[in-house]
């Protein structure tokens, strides 16, 4: 498998790329993570640029981590959440997003609980659109970014098994991550109670258990997901304490772990319920770097969406032709000029 050119307007959905694309998004990603690590992490290539993040459901991760991203690629980025914005006052999704693109926005992501909204926004405006997690459908960054912290400890994703614990019908990161996981050749599994198991688990191409002792003994990675109250959990459920009892990540139940197993979680964290407190900070998690390497992870999408767009050619509605734009790959001269200042 080979990484392959970007040259989409938007970023909707894992669903929508090739293999080809995720690789060239973490190689992407590669190339942006050496700017956090210097002393002035600020680049120009954005400057002059607009980013808008339209928030209509709380996140703590996703909407900073862009919002650093974009300044660190020097765009103007602006923070518009849903609570206080003309949407109480009953504006259409559609009015809101037209009139943040006629101030001459570049990127617009969006947050949304309907599943389909940013795909539907993308079809509205010429600038581009990011979803960043859209109702029980697809969180793509958010996979890309555990795609990259897997890439970084394993190396390879041939083979790789993934389980992943927890909410799985309601959520958008475990379906973006075992569509995404699956394309690179990764075995996954999906486990947690029946009631929270989606009814097409195995035309995902995903393994099912019921027993998180058989998940944990089977994988080299444990993604571990939020049980989401907001979301009728809790009537998939008897109680939190229940869940913990029964599919909880603790100390005990990872004796029978591969010692070089990896615990990840998308976050916010319901401590001592996914997780005991001792294994959310302890030697197996990478949960910390999930959040760092998302920041770079999100400069390279701001900087293909926003950056190139002018040199995609056959225009925004069409995404660019395959003879379009300037290389970008991540050795390209264009990535290197943009970092290297
Ligand atoms: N992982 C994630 O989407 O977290 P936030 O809800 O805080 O953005």
């Amino acid at each position: 498998m080979m990484p392959e050119q970007y040259r989409r307007k938007d970023l909707l959905s894992i669903r929508d790329l090739s293999p080809g694309e995720i690789l060239f998004l973490l190689d992407m990603t590669d190339s942006f993570r050496e700017v956090n690590e210097r002393e002035i992490k600020k680049v120009p290539s954005l400057r002059g640029k607009t980013v808008v993040n339209l928030f209509f459901e709380p996140s703590t991760r996703t909407r900073t981590s862009f919002e650093i991203a974009g300044k660190r690629l020097s765009a103007d980025v602006i923070n518009i959440a849903a609570s206080v914005s003309s949407a109480q006052k009953g504006e259409t999704l559609r009015d809101t997003a037209r009139n943040i693109e006629a101030m001459s926005t570049d990127v617009v992501v969006v947050r949304h609980s309907a599943s389909g909204a940013p795909a539907y926004l993308a079809g509205e405006l010429n600038c581009g659109v990011v979803n960043a997690g859209d109702g029980c459908h697809e969180h793509p960054t958010q996979a890309l970014l555990d795609l990259y912290t897997i890439r970084e400890h394993k190396k390879e994703f041939d083979g790789l098994r993934v389980s992943i614990v927890g909410d799985i019908a309601r959520s958008r990161v475990a379906r973006s991550n075992i569509i995404a996981l699956s394309k690179l050749g990764a075995e996954v599994m999906i486990c947690g109670p029946r009631t929270m198991l989606p009814a097409e688990a195995e035309s995902l191409g995903a393994r099912v258990s019921t027993r998180v002792e058989e998940a944990i003994e089977w994988s080299d990675v444990l993604m571990t997901l939020r049980i989401q109250l907001e979301r009728e959990a809790g009537a998939a459920f008897p109680s939190a304490r229940e869940y913990a009892a029964t599919f909880g990540i603790n100390r005990k139940r990872l004796e029978g772990a591969k010692r070089d197993l990896l615990i990840m979680h998308p976050g916010p964290i319901n401590r001592g319920v996914e997780l005991s407190p001792d294994v959310a900070d302890g030697p197996f998690s990478v949960i910390l770097e999930q959040v760092e390497y998302g920041v770079a992870c999100r400069m390279g999408i701001l900087y293909l969406l926003a950056g190139q767009r002018e040199e995609v050619d056959g225009g925004p509605e069409t995404g660019g032709s395959p003879d379009g734009p300037a290389e970008a790959r991540p050795e390209s001269t264009e990535v290197r000029d943009a970092v290297a200042h």
